[in-house]
């Protein structure tokens, strides 16, 4: 058998595989041999798999694994079967879809929502789909990929859509650039402020106040990806915009939109949405290229996560644990003498410094039975490697301890 000569594209893939590796930005993926939840079974590098405790899922309300979720996923199998095999304006759209749907905008408190089969694809699908000529997109330099891409997409797809990004979280910063908006002759159209709820790698949270009113004050429009907020923040879980008291659609002071996942707090299954008015949702369903020819949210999927969904609105104690359990977990980490960033998020990072030290500490982590990420540059800056501790309401105390007993043994 003869064997083909490399080609441009097998060569330069394996210099960059091979400069990844040398630079230690190698990621091996590490496989659960069973369910998410505050104890997952790790595959080790000899084959087999061990215990250990999980402190790395976005599995924030231990709903991933809840016995009710699972069961509506396979009642919603056995109702509609294993696919849609249509995009939903074709035959696609299912009676489950219009339930999630509902609850969705029931839980977020807007008119309207809709589905898609992962909040990365809402993404894309939002910013190309609400800017026209003429707009522009104001975006925090530490949105999320999707966000940045989604905007990017946007003012690829339609020339004369602009974007600006202000510095993270510097609301002067947001204002100079509403201000440069408001007096440029090119931007004839929608001016939209777009932040993450909750930023994932620091834990803070976008304060939503002061951008509604920055926003009101030039006419702008506010969307939230709140992909780590929901099920989290607020008393009853709803997202960030509850934690500030900004609940209700078209009340003034509100979000305008909001984008999600369905892959994390809210069931950790996949899926996203959209969720605001019913005009802008219409628009996605007409309008949206993601809506227009890709397949339907799975419909066991969409039992699940709707199932997981209507826990968190009974439950709302849930969400109370979750709290507890960062408080304890903070208080401790810090008495055990570490850095930990303030945030009322279920994100605690330990900022460590050097990449190499943030990762020799996690992998001794898990030889100590935790399983924990550390993140260096470049998915943080340089110097500010870290070790990102998520919390879950499936934590228990004992968890907690255990964790706190390992961190001490670095
Ligand atoms: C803020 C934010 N938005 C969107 C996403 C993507 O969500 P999904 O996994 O549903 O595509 C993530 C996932 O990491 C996220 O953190």
């Amino acid at each position: 058998m003869t064997t083909r000569s490399l080609t441009t594209f097998d060569a330069r893939t394996d210099d960059v595989l091979a400069m990844l590796d040398h630079k230690g930005e190698y990621k091996h993926l590490r496989t659960i041999e069973g369910p998410m939840g505050p104890i997952v079974r790790l595959r080790g590098d000899d084959g087999s798999a061990r215990e250990v405790l999980c402190f790395c899922s976005n599995n924030y309300l231990g709903l991933a694994n809840d016995p009710r979720v699972v069961e509506a996923g396979i009642e919603g199998l056995r109702e509609f079967g294993a696919g849609t095999a249509s995009v939903r304006f074709i035959c696609g759209t299912f009676s489950c879809h219009e339930r999630i749907e509902r609850t969705i905008a029931e839980f977020m408190g807007t008119e309207s929502s809709y589905t898609f089969v992962s909040c990365w694809t809402a993404n894309e699908a939002i910013y190309p789909t609400f800017a026209e000529p003429g707009d522009i997109l104001i975006s925090d330099e530490l949105n999320h990929a999707c966000i940045i891409d989604g905007i990017r997409l946007a003012t690829t797809m339609k020339k004369g859509v602009k974007k600006t990004v202000f510095r993270h979280a510097d609301y002067a910063h947001l204002r100079e650039k509403l201000e440069q908006a408001a007096g440029d002759d090119d931007v004839t159209g929608q001016i939209w402020v777009v932040t993450d709820g909750v930023f994932s790698m620091e834990g803070d949270i976008a304060d939503l106040p002061a951008m509604r009113v920055l926003c009101d004050e030039f006419g702008a429009m506010l969307i939230v990806d709140d992909s780590h907020g929901h099920g989290v923040m607020g008393r009853t879980g709803r997202g960030t915009h509850e934690h500030f008291g900004m609940i209700g659609q078209n009340d003034i002071g509100q979000v305008d939109f909001f984008t999600g996942t369905l892959g994390k707090g809210l069931g950790g299954g996949a899926g996203g949405f959209v969720a605001g008015t019913s005009r802008g949702i219409e628009l996605l369903i007409q309008r949206g290229r993601p809506t227009l020819f890709s397949n339907a949210l799975p419909a066991t999927i969409a039992c699940s996560a709707n199932k997981a969904i209507e826990i968190v609105m009974d439950e709302p104690q849930l969400v109370t644990r979750l709290k507890n359990n960062v408080e304890t977990a903070r208080d401790k980490i810090k008495n055990a003498g570490f850095d930990v960033l303030d945030s009322p998020t279920a994100i605690l990072p330990i900022i460590i410094g050097e990449t190499a030290e943030a990762i020799a500490m996690s992998k001794r982590l898990l030889e100590l039975g935790v399983f924990v990420i550390g993140f260096g540059y470049p998915v943080v800056p340089e110097g500010q490697a870290r070790l990102r501790i998520q919390m879950s309401a499936a934590h228990t105390d004992e968890h907690i301890d255990a964790l706190v007993d390992a961190l001490k043994k670095l």
